[in-house]
């Protein structure tokens, strides 16, 4: 897939999680799009380098920086550096999330609040501070028609209930209204905020799930569209969402699933 190169010209992106899967993908094809990217990683430090040296080396721009999303002063460190490297910030992926499985009666507060701290106030601690830079700049009518945008990396598990994913599911339902209520606080000042919802997509999160026949054989069952996804899938809704090309779609959560969402028992039951 090749994008236009002017799409995001002169456009700077913040990807949190970029050093694998869905971030590394929305950041490589963000790239390709023409924006500067920074590639927000946790502890993958040679992964992220290895990102920022293939997007340079094909003529983008590009930096790593690390942070844990989940803490204040890591995010103010984070936005700090970008700022100063970039000079601005006009799309933010809020893309950092994980998964800590148990069965409920099991779950420790531990594993509770690490997921709700990286994949939920993550999500808050960065969309405040990319808003609080739009607000500051404003629209640039050369560089994009919105003051800033801001893609949450959501799930079919915002709708999908999930036993034994129960810290999870509940972080991905709290994207939902949280990505919401600031679309409708934000959109008068011309900022959009979107959720992008993957379903199954081939990364290290959800190997069991694919990695074997019998896994997939499964979790085919569960995808109407007959296939596992890849990252580069939710890279191009990324693209589009980031762009001028969906400069009246605010608020709203983009299904990229392969119809998981559909019922697919209901197919030829019910
Ligand atoms: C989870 C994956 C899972 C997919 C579909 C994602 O949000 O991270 O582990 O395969 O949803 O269930």
């Amino acid at each position: 897939m090749s994008y236009s190169p002017y799409l995001l010209k002169g456009q700077k992106a913040l990807i949190t999680g970029a050093s694998s899967g869905l971030g590394e993908a929305s950041a490589r094809c963000l790239a390709k799009a023409g924006a500067a990217v920074v590639i927000n990683y946790h502890s993958e430090q040679k992964a992220a380098e290895k990102i920022v040296h293939d997007i340079t080396a094909d003529g983008g721009e590009a930096i790593a920086i690390a942070a844990n999303v989940a803490r204040e002063e890591d995010v103010k460190a984070l936005f700090a550096e970008t700022l100063q490297t970039f000079g601005t910030i006009d799309i933010l992926v809020n893309n950092a999330g994980l998964q800590k499985d148990a069965s409920f009666v099991d779950m420790t507060l531990k594993d509770w609040n690490l997921v709700i701290g990286v994949n939920l106030t993550g999500q808050f601690l960065c969309a405040r501070e990319a808003a609080k830079e739009f607000l500051r700049r404003g629209v640039k009518p050369d560089v994009s028609c919105a003051a800033g945008k801001i893609i949450c990396m959501s799930s079919v598990h915002e709708v999908i209930p999930w036993a034994g994913h129960v810290n999870y599911a509940a972080s991905k339902g709290g994207i939902d209204m949280m990505m919401k209520s600031m679309a409708q606080e934000l959109a008068p000042q011309k900022i959009r905020i979107n959720s992008i919802a993957p379903g199954a997509i081939e990364t290290q999160i959800n190997t069991s799930a694919w990695s074997t026949p019998e896994a997939k054989a499964n979790l085919l069952q569960l995808i109407p569209s007959g296939r596992v996804g890849i990252p580069g899938d939710i890279g191009r809704a990324v693209v589009w969402l980031a762009s001028d090309d969906s400069d009246y779609v605010n608020g709203t959560t983009l299904f990229v699933d392969g119809g998981m969402t559909l019922y697919p028992g209901f197919a030829k039951g019910g």
